[in-house]
């Protein structure tokens, strides 16, 4: 038995494939093979990926297709008659692959809550989904628990379009001169240079909110905000003042959430919990908190899949996509930056989601005032940005003060203040947090070159970001590694 998960036709397309034991056996992203940042659209070169020589007896769709239709219809933005169900939508998006295999269709906050609940390590959780725009919902607070060892979801609260947070992020986004729907994370760095901004706040509560306690605003955001909003006001205060009203809002949910009195455990989806600045305060919610790594939509292909399947999701780590076989290899890693400072490594099976986490990484020497000048010429990014740092696990409270409550902080979702600013700068932001990657002792290439490296120079971190050509999606294959390397003159060990 193999489930094929989609999620397609909107944003950054996905599909994972889950097998008859609970074992995610494939999950990427189309862009990885498209090479389109963000691609809507599965590609076909994914499929052979994906299947490699399985059967595929059931396709799971992320979302009701009609519903989002009917949602479009009342937004203004057309309806398409030839979408309307998941088969119409997968016909096109499968291009002719697949045919004949039996298609369910699962809501699209439910898919959400599935990748949630039944990858965690929990028996019973609070769901808690906030995302831009699906089909109406835009949050969703779910009891879950499992009867018969089928996961069971029961609807405890919603709120519905137009009232939605991650619209109101993805406006200011647009507001500051970013694209939405894709550079949210930039307003979220650049919030914490706006030190004018608190006294924006009552301000901007004013002119957007109706009710902050029921998340109600008082103007549709979807197409945005008047280019003006603010026009006196530096980007940078605008995104601060923004961040801290965002926070206000999930925190009131998190309330919410918590006064159902289901469970102290928290799964925590959608968009909006790439947000790792706000996560930083969840456990003041939650005693255990647990966001899989992939929480927007294309990591719903992993929840629709979930749905189909029904039971518990066996998730060791996101390392799910193209593999790129061979020996991780460490010791080419660690002479290169002995030497260097700076290397590629593309090796093993790429990541599900959007951070790079060993396998496609631009690695480097965190120590030292130089080195953030040094990436940020190969990565071409706004100065502002920090790096984030990989460190082995039992260290990493030597140099940063990791939130409570989360099970596993080897994902890059949260901050946590840095203890050594003065050594590791290029690791450290402005406001004084890392975004934190831990590693435990779990075998994988990332973990082991850790190891030598901490042996060879004392220090049990280094910069990791994604190996990616500016503008494009992460590396994907050798083809692309290659590439990159003519690019950048950087090399790029498998
Ligand atoms: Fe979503």
């Amino acid at each position: 038995m193999n489930i094929l998960g989609i999620s397609a036709g909107f944003h950054d397309a996905a599909a994972t494939v889950i097998d008859g034991h609970g074992e995610i056996v494939y999950a990427s992203h189309a862009e990885r093979y498209s090479k389109i940042k963000n691609d809507p659209n599965l590609h076909p070169t994914m499929f052979w990926d994906l299947t490699e020589g399985r059967h595929i007896d059931h396709i799971a769709y992320y979302e009701t297709p009609w519903k989002k239709q009917l949602r479009q219809l009342y937004s203004g933005q057309g309806i398409e008659w030839s979408q309307l169900t998941a088969r119409q939508v997968l016909k096109k998006q499968l291009q002719g692959y697949f045919t004949g295999v039996p298609v369910s269709a699962h809501s699209h906050h439910m898919s959400h809550a599935a990748a949630g609940f039944q990858t965690s390590p929990f028996k019973r959780a609070t769901v808690v989904v906030i995302d831009a725009i699906g089909e109406w919902d835009t949050i969703s607070i779910w009891g879950a628990h499992y009867v018969n060892g089928r996961a069971q979801y029961h609807k405890l609260w919603g709120q519905q379009y137009p009232h939605s947070i991650g619209l109101f992020y993805s406006a200011m986004t647009d507001r500051i001169g970013l694209r939405p729907m894709d550079e949210e994370y930039i307003t979220m760095g650049m919030s914490a240079y706006g030190r004018q901004a608190p006294r924006l706040v009552p301000a901007i509560r004013r002119d957007f909110l109706q009710s902050v306690n029921q998340v109600e605003f008082c103007q549709n955001l979807h197409a945005g905000i008047d280019p003006d909003y603010m026009s006196e006001e530096t980007p940078e205060d605008i995104a601060n003042a923004t961040q801290i009203v965002t926070e206000e809002l999930i925190y009131t949910v998190m309330q919410r959430a918590r006064d159902f009195g289901w469970s102290s455990n928290l799964c925590y989806m959608g968009g909006v919990a790439l947000n790792c600045l706000a996560n930083r305060n969840l456990s003041e919610y939650f005693e255990n908190v647990w966001i899989m790594p992939n929480p927007g939509d294309a990591g719903s292909s992993l929840g629709a899949a979930a749905l189909a399947w029904g039971g518990p999701v066996n998730f060791t780590n996101a390392f799910l996509g193209r593999d790129i076989p061979g020996a991780y290899p460490v010791d080419d890693i660690v002479n290169s930056l002995l030497h260097d400072k700076i290397c590629g490594v593309a090796s093993g099976r790429a990541e599900f989601g959007p951070r790079a986490l060993g396998n496609r990484s631009l690695l480097a020497d965190p120590r030292g005032p130089d080195i953030k000048d040094r990436v940020n010429e190969i990565k071409r990014r706004q100065q502002f940005r920090p790096f984030a740092p990989v460190v082995l696990e039992e260290y990493a409270d030597l140099y940063f003060d990791i939130p409570d409550g989360f099970c596993d902080t080897s994902y890059m979702q949260v901050v946590g203040r840095c203890r050594r600013p003065d050594l590791f700068p290029a690791i450290t932001h402005v406001d004084g947090t890392s975004r934190i990657q831990t590693v435990p002792a779990n075998g994988t290439g990332i973990r082991r070159l850790l190891e030598k490296w901490y042996k060879q120079t004392g220090c049990p971190m280094l910069l990791n970001t994604s190996l990616n050509i500016r503008g494009e999606p992460m590396v994907n294959d050798r083809t692309d590694a290659d590439r990159f390397e003519q690019l950048y003159g950087v090399r790029v060990h498998s």
